[in-house]
């Protein structure tokens, strides 16, 4: 950027809302619009989120803004205030490039901005990062003021976020959070989807998803690798020990915006990956952009291409362009026998488009969805049963099927289809995170570590990596047996992790790791500044993680003492880190599987080399990781309880209360 566009970057992000009324900008359909929202107020609600909006802007602009954004709220079914969208481009600069009184605060103006970078952000233009509804702000205002806030805070202050609005800088102290998010927060009864169309429309709430709202997204890197070491350990589950995945297929559907992910990381743990994908274009993108090696939209070369692909033996990802239901009975008759099947169509999302149905054009489904609700509703419920009884015949011959938190069990059982366990409370089939992630990652406190290179130089990345591996494989060669396959897992994803190409928007890395593997690499990092290798970083996590988030049909699943339904992990673990020395903290009502159904937090951390960054990261990523294991431990998760023991052994400050196991004679005897 030159030096007179840097200017004007800055003297736009001090001013805050403009001084001179922004002239009103046309509408461009040509961006990725948000979907219109539902008309949910009443004529007097409506009344209510204008008069909500025009608090922000000064009375002689109410008469024109007034107009407007009843119109934003008629046309689009919320107030997104876009004629205040700024004129600079949306980006993570490099630090020093931005107007702040403290690095702290200039750190996380980057992370907002990546945030909204269009080549991150699924509707910039609406402030949606990803999900559909992920927001980092409500409207155009709020950005504005918040950054201006930023720019102005000292290393004493701390911005306070409700939903996106900035409620204003108060004194604190330099070891508290610069800036505290909240998303969504609602009192629990008013917590039902409806709620948040009508609390949002009125301007008083906002969906964070999960690192939408919190400033910690890192484009579909964090997916990536997350999958991996999903479809990575699920191979583990079925095939001997030191059999390869090579020619072993692995059959899922959906080439969305997460599920996109599957056949890179089918292809990293070295698979066959056969991924349906319904819709043409969204198949067509994915191999375009070389997420996907090849191409077929006819069945019978699918199933000649997928015999040849087992018999030599091959690493290879194929889209099928046409319904998952086709593939998964015809591989049936043909008898193709798979390893692993999952399904990643969106079926949180089942009435609008998230699923197709099976035997009808994809066109004449979405002329079905707005012309013909209830046929559509129909024809998705049988295709579910169908789908059930496809997958079922195939797990009778051997294949492992797990449901990958996108509700496919929870839907096809309430369209009757057959995945009920014998005792008709549980399903015949395990989610990943109860059978995978949970027992085999986050138990033992591997979890979604990040950083990214606040400097904004790919050189920087390039160092972290290596610093990072060489941390790793020190801390690996006194590990425990029980961990040996994650440390390795994770050596051989940050060795090959550049030449993976997974950069999109800020020079940013997923590593899992567990604490002590998180502090050794932050500490190196911090060191690594200090002696001015690489500039400042950031750290953070995803919210799927060991502690961060309750969420009982996914991050919790694994807990079986009936505490998945309670929330207080996620609320420790937000009030935990954030007197331990986060830069940020924030807690969210929703984040991936819907408002209502979990509550998760994260932190973001700048290292800037000093003793005081050091100080904070030994303290927060200890509490950050081990609060969550503590409690696994507490609900009697044999691998947490096994992780906790060897922290306190580490750590003679940490005392945690461990559980008696009880016999089930003991029990067995009782009667109620
Ligand atoms: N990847 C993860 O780590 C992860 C974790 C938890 C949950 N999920 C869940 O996975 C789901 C997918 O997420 P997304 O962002 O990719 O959504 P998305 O809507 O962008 O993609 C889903 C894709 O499935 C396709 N599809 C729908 N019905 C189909 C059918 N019958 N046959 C073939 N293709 C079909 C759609 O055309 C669409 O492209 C969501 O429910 C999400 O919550 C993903």
């Amino acid at each position: 950027m030159n030096f007179q566009d840097l200017t004007l970057f800055k003297e736009s992000i001090k001013q805050g809302i403009p001084s001179v009324l922004p002239p009103a900008k046309p509408y461009s359909a040509d961006a990725n619009r948000a979907p219109k929202r539902k008309d949910i107020l009443s004529v007097d609600e409506k009344q209510l989120a204008v008069r909500n909006a025009l608090r922000y802007f000064p009375k002689e602009w109410h008469q024109e803004l007034a107009i407007e954004f009843a119109q934003e709220l008629k046309d689009f079914g919320r107030i997104y205030m876009y004629r205040f969208k700024p004129s600079y481009h949306m980006k993570a600069r490099s630090i020093a490039d931005y107007p702040a009184k403290c690095e702290q605060a200039a750190a996380i103006m980057l992370m907002v901005e990546n945030n909204l970078d269009p080549a991150v952000a699924q509707h910039p233009e609406e402030l949606i990062t990803y999900g559909g509804n992920g927001a980092v702000f409500q409207n155009w205002a709020q950005y504005l003021l918040a950054m201006k806030y930023l720019s102005e805070m000292e290393g004493d202050q701390t911005l306070h976020l409700y939903s996106g609005h900035p409620m204003g800088l108060f004194p604190s102290s330099e070891d508290a959070p610069r800036v505290v998010v909240t998303n969504g927060m609602m009192i629990p009864n008013y917590s039902q989807p409806d709620d948040w169309e009508k609390f949002n429309a009125l301007g008083v709430t906002q969906y964070g998803q999960m690192t939408a709202g919190s400033f910690m997204y890192i484009g579909p890197q964090g997916i990536v690798h997350g999958t991996t070491i999903t479809v990575m350990n699920a191979f583990r589950k079925v095939l001997a020990a030191g059999e390869s995945p090579q020619g072993k297929i692995f059959l899922t559907a959906g080439l969305g915006g997460m599920s996109g992910a599957q056949p890179k990381a089918g292809n990293i743990a070295n698979c066959v990956t056969v991924c349906a994908e319904i819709n043409a274009n969204a198949a067509t993108k994915r191999h375009q952009q070389g997420w996907v090696d090849e191409l077929i939209d006819n069945m019978d070369e699918l199933v000649a291409r997928v015999k040849a692909a087992q018999a030599n033996k091959e690493v290879v990802s194929i889209a099928y362009i046409g319904n998952i239901v086709d593939v998964w009975e015809n591989f049936y008759e043909k008898e193709i026998y798979i390893h692993l099947g999952s399904d990643q169509t969106s079926l949180h999302n089942p009435w609008s488009g998230g699923y197709y149905p099976v035997d009808i054009s994809y066109e004449e489904s979405n002329r079905l969805i707005r012309e013909e609700p209830d046929v559509f509703k129909e024809k998705v419920q049988s295709t579910l049963k169908r789908h059930a009884d496809a997958v079922n015949k195939h797990t009778a011959r051997g294949t492992y099927f797990f449901d990958y938190g996108n509700a496919f069990l929870l839907e096809a059982s309430r369209a009757g289809g057959d995945v009920m366990a014998e005792n008709g409370i549980d399903f015949k089939y395990p989610s990943y995170v109860q059978d995978i992630l949970g027992p085999m990652c986050f138990d033992y406190g591997f979890g979604p570590f990040r950083w990214v290179c606040a400097s904004g130089k790919s050189e920087d990345l390039d160092k972290t990596d290596a610093i990072a591996a060489k941390v790793l494989k020190k801390i690996m060669q006194e590990s425990p047996e029980e961990i040996q396959q994650q440390m390795q897992d994770n050596i051989t994803w940050i060795e090959d992790a550049k030449q993976n190409k997974l950069v999109v928007g800020s020079q940013a890395r997923i590593l899992y790791a567990d604490a002590q593997g998180r502090m050794e690499i932050a500490k190196a990092f911090n060191d690594a500044i200090n002696n001015g290798d690489i500039g400042p970083v950031v750290l953070g996590r995803d919210h799927h993680d060991v502690s961060g988030t309750d969420s009982p049909f996914r991050e919790t699943s694994n807990i079986y003492d009936g505490s998945r339904f309670t929330a207080d992990m996620a609320i420790h673990n937000v009030i935990g880190d954030s007197f331990r020395g986060a830069t940020w903290v924030s807690i969210h009502n929703g984040g991936g599987v819907g408002w209502g159904e979990v509550v998760n937090g994260g932190f973001g951390m700048l290292l800037d080399g000093s003793a005081a960054a050091e100080r904070r990261l030994k303290s927060m990523l200890l509490f950050d990781v081990n609060n969550g294991i503590a409690r696994r431990s507490w609900a009697r998760n044999e691998e947490a309880n096994f992780a906790i023991k060897r922290e306190m052994a580490r750590t003679p400050k940490l005392k945690v209360t461990l559980a008696n196991l009880v016999e089930d004679d003991v029990l067995n005897k009782l009667s109620f």
